[in-house]
């Protein structure tokens, strides 16, 4: 089982044999137990702040929903976030996820943080849920892990009522992701120089085999290499948003600068044994950010939109239709 990082559980899972659905499927269910701690997700005011500015990005404090889905929910970051920063209250709140090991965490999530929600597992390109069951659906950084992002569109717009909002968060940009590799590379390559040295080489995460897991639980976790399917051009997805049906469509896209210190900052947290880095270390790196953020506010409209790393789309069902 787990110890110092590494996940067990795969069993005798043989990942060669498997869809790309169930890929997912199997990779974050494994995931699951360590998701969190690899992008140091929490369920206080630097995550609360952060949820709630995505969504204030493009719906106004005013608008208020009766009924909330949210789409490849994951642990439960987002929608557990926007209802501790109080912008989805008093809404029916629903998550959906094809990994029913994300989900389980979900809802400990939601219990521990007082937060009432129902979790269902199911394929987002196949929604279990009635058409118009929804006042706004909701994601963040799962479209990218769809076969066919087109048809998960089509489905948020189906299981929307008419007058209904989509907002997705979180998504690379093609041009961003581009960058983003070499910000990656580059940090992975000082940290490997740094801990070669003999006195710092304990700082360096064991793999998943030295950390106790088995040959299966290795292979699984080889998946992560093979579950991001997408980056997106900023019109490209306004038009399959177009197609499926939404209108009108407005993608806006965020963090330059900020991106690059975010993914030197993940890579870190990836690559270092667990434990090492506290809860300060995540709030200097929130710190840096935000004010990196800023800055980048400063350059939208001045640096070309797809040059910034993450894209929020935020569409709408028309009343008739
Ligand atoms: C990077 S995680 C994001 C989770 C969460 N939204 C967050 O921001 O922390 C991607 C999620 O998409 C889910 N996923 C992948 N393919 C899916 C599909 N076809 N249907 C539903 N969920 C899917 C995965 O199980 C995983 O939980």
């Amino acid at each position: 089982m787990a110890t110092d990082g590494a996940v067990g559980g795969a069993g005798t899972v043989d990942p060669g044999d498997l869809d790309m659905k169930d890929k997912q499927r199997v990779y974050h269910d494994w995931e699951a137990a360590t998701y969190e701690g690899k992008f140091n997700i929490s369920y206080d005011q630097r995550c609360i702040d952060y949820a709630r500015d995505r969504l204030r990005k493009v719906v106004g404090p005013d608008e208020r929903f009766a009924r909330v889905l949210e789409l490849g929910a994951g642990t439960g970051f987002l929608t557990i976030n926007l209802a501790l920063a109080g912008c989805l209250e008093g809404a029916e709140l629903h998550v959906t996820d094809i990994s029913p090991g994300m989900l389980d965490v979900c809802r400990a999530n939601a219990a521990t943080n007082g937060v009432t929600l129902t979790a269902t597992a199911g394929d987002v390109e196949d929604l279990p849920y009635e058409d118009g069951a929804f006042d706004l659906v909701l994601g963040h950084a799962f479209l990218h892990h769809l076969p066919d992002p087109g048809a998960a569109l089509r489905e948020a717009y189906r299981v929307l009522a008419p007058g209904g909002t989509l907002v997705i968060a979180g998504e690379p940009t093609r041009r961003g992701d581009r960058i983003a590799g070499v910000v990656k590379r580059a940090t992975a390559r000082g940290f490997r120089a740094l801990t070669a040295i003999p006195a710092l080489s304990h700082l360096r995460r064991p793999g998943v085999e030295a950390a106790g897991g088995s040959a299966a639980d290795a292979a699984v976790a080889a998946l992560e290499h093979e579950v991001d399917l997408h980056t997106f051009d900023p019109e490209g997805v306004a038009h399959l948003a177009r197609v499926a049906g939404f209108t009108p469509v407005r993608v806006v896209t965020e963090e330059l600068l900020a991106n690059w210190v975010g993914w030197a900052v993940r890579t870190v947290e990836g690559s270092v044994r667990p434990g090492v880095l506290g809860p300060r270390w995540a709030y200097a790196a929130y710190g840096a950010w935000r004010g990196l953020s800023r800055l980048d506010e400063l350059l939208e409209g001045v640096v070309p939109d797809d040059l910034f790393y993450n894209l929020i789309l935020h569409a709408r069902r028309p009343l008739e239709g």
